[in-house]
């Protein structure tokens, strides 16, 4: 059996620029393609986590929720963390409609109920239910949500946090982060110069990132640090794709090659493919 993490990047799934507008198509497909894959490879077992693109993120903004509960402006706050959920909830809904539609046995566990925060980071952490989902064989959806935290009243916890500490405590062999751009460019994509990076070994981090607005748990460095320790012991091998490209996000759940980065500490074998 191989676990993957599987995280769905908020700006692949959602209109970022657009408050609470989702792509359809681009869920969709992606279901599509994660049926197939489940279907193909039967030793495969999946968690997804998704992203909170224009749902989440304008909310947590709103109330500040990433910056913990205020003293002067606690009712506003607190009034503010269950919608900000609720709106995670409701893009979450959206999801895992699509995914059964495919026949994935898909179910969702909200981060909020079975982790503590501490100084923003998950401290305490309750997986219980997500080894025996998997046990089952059932598809456990998680996406990055709200949290109490014991020192700051509240925070975020980003997906890609929780994809890291999905992978710790499932003990999976393998993340992959879908974005809406080929993977980790040696500078802002779109920009003079800017080159897609292949391989990425731990200790050459230091690629200038795109810096994107509108985002309280920051983009794609963030997803490299939190991976950092875990790649570095050769535990665990990160995969950075274009989930708008079809075909890519079936290819990576069955071990094909695939564009993309691959962030890992041991040497490639192989060329990666150029389409
Ligand atoms: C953020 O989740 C969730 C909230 C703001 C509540 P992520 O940090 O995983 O979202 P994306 O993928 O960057 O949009």
């Amino acid at each position: 059996l191989c676990t993957v993490v599987l995280k769905l990047g908020g700006s692949l799934i959602t209109w970022k620029e657009k408050p609470l507008k989702p792509r359809v198509d681009v869920i969709s497909r992606i279901s599509k393609e994660i049926g197939r894959a489940l279907r193909k490879r039967e030793t495969l077992r999946l968690v997804i986590v998704h992203g909170g693109g224009s749902y989440g993120h304008p909310y947590a903004y709103k109330y500040k929720i990433h910056e913990g509960l205020k003293p002067d402006q606690s009712k506003y706050q607190v009034y503010g963390l269950g919608q900000t959920t609720d709106a995670m909830r409701k893009l979450s809904l959206i999801i895992s409609e699509s995914l059964r539609k495919e026949g994935i046995p898909v179910f969702p566990i909200q981060a909020s109920s079975i982790s503590i925060l501490k100084d923003g980071r998950i401290d305490k952490f309750f997986q219980e239910p997500l080894e025996m989902l998997l046990k089952i064989g059932a598809v456990p959806l998680l996406w990055g949500d709200v949290a109490l935290d014991v020192n700051r009243g509240f925070g975020i916890v980003s997906g890609d946090e929780l994809s890291v500490k999905l992978a710790v405590t499932l003990n999976a062999s393998k993340i992959i982060f879908t974005l809406d751009i080929d993977g980790i460019y040696t500078k802002p994509p779109g920009t003079n110069g800017a080159q897609l990076i292949r391989y990425l070994r731990p200790g050459m981090e230091n690629v200038d990132y795109s810096v994107r607005k509108r985002d309280v748990t920051g983009g794609v460095m963030r997803k490299i640090v939190e991976a950092e320790p875990l790649v570095s012991a050769g535990k665990l091998v990160v995969l950075f794709i274009n989930g708008l490209v079809e075909g890519r996000v079936e290819k990576a759940l069955l071990g094909e090659q695939v564009v993309g980065t691959i962030y890992s500490s041991s040497s490639p074998s192989l060329e990666p493919p150029s389409r």
